[in-house]
């Protein structure tokens, strides 16, 4: 599937972006824990220049947790602070614990020169990683609107998070980057595009491979359907399994590959992770 989505606003985000991160010391990256590696936007590296950052594996509940503890590694060899988080579940506690840590080197130093320092952060992300809720979440209130459909940010004030760090409730948006097409179908899998402009069928399909042989059991578990059969007959199976049929009488094939991206988004068909640090090695 080719999928070449650009939307003007992203362009702008990269403006309101730079203006943003002057004013703050921590930068707290959160990306999809399920995806970890084409979640990430790898301009974000020029973009901070040296700013300190702490990378939150979010919806780490709906991720495979081995691989989860892969990635930890995977970043930590890196040299990057990271930390899974459930922002919809989590303890806040646990996010804060991370935030503190990067923020007291800043503290610190400003202490040594007799200065009380409030460490200023901020949260980016790719749309639909959770920012809202984890910006929400210390709120307290429904501040930022949240929804599962990316782009519904709006908001700007400053959220005290504990005695020396203060959040900005105003996420930064990170356009996804994804030239190479593998990136960009599983960034539509975790709802990061639009639907509107994506292939459904396409995608299902996609998704089917994709499980039927890294996590073989979990479609005949949920839908009966028979693993050996090929991709097309497998979303035939779906659709007869949970009654898709079209007005006609016929099986609705859309229907059931809307209904199969649905589960595995909501993480009805388990806990399942679309990538793991040893393809980024190999290359
Ligand atoms: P944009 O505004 O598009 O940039 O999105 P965002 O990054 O602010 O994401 P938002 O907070 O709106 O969350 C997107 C969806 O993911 C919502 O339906 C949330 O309820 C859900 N969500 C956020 N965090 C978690 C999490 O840790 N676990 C699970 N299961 N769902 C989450």
């Amino acid at each position: 599937m080719d999928i070449n989505w650009y939307p003007g606003h992203m362009a702008k985000a990269k403006r309101l972006l730079a203006d943003q991160l002057s004013r703050v010391d921590v930068v707290v990256e959160l990306c999809d824990a399920r995806l970890p590696y084409s979640s990430r936007n790898p301009d974000l590296d020029k973009l901070l220049a040296g700013k300190k950052r702490v990378l939150l594996l979010n919806k780490a509940d709906l991720a495979d947790p081995a691989a989860t503890s892969a990635w930890l590694n995977y970043f930590r060899a890196q040299g990057i602070d990271a930390a899974p988080y459930s922002a919809s579940t989590g303890k806040v506690k646990d996010a804060l614990a991370v935030i503190d840590r990067a923020a007291k080197e800043a503290v610190e130093r400003a202490a040594q020169k007799g200065i009380r320092k409030t460490v200023k952060a901020m949260v980016v992300g790719v749309p639909n990683v959770g920012k809202s809720t984890f910006i929400n979440s210390y709120a307290g209130k429904a501040c930022a609107k949240t929804g599962n459909k990316p782009g519904v940010t709006k908001g700007k004030q400053w959220i005290r998070l504990s005695k020396s760090v203060e959040l900005l409730d105003t996420p930064g948006i990170l356009w996804p980057k994804f030239e190479d097409q593998k990136v960009g179908l599983r960034l539509a899998l975790i709802g990061s595009i639009r639907d509107e402009i994506l292939n459904t069928d396409e995608l299902a399909v996609e998704l089917i491979r994709f499980l039927k042989t890294q996590y073989p059991g979990i479609l005949t578990e949920r839908y009966e359907v028979e693993e050996t059969q090929k991709e097309t007959e497998l979303l035939c199976g779906i659709a007869e399994n949970r009654k898709c049929i079209t007005k006609g009488g016929e099986l609705d094939y859309s229907k059931a590959a809307a209904l199969l991206i649905d589960e595995f988004r909501s993480g009805k068909l388990g806990k399942v992770t679309l990538e793991w640090p040893k393809e980024q090695e190999n290359g």
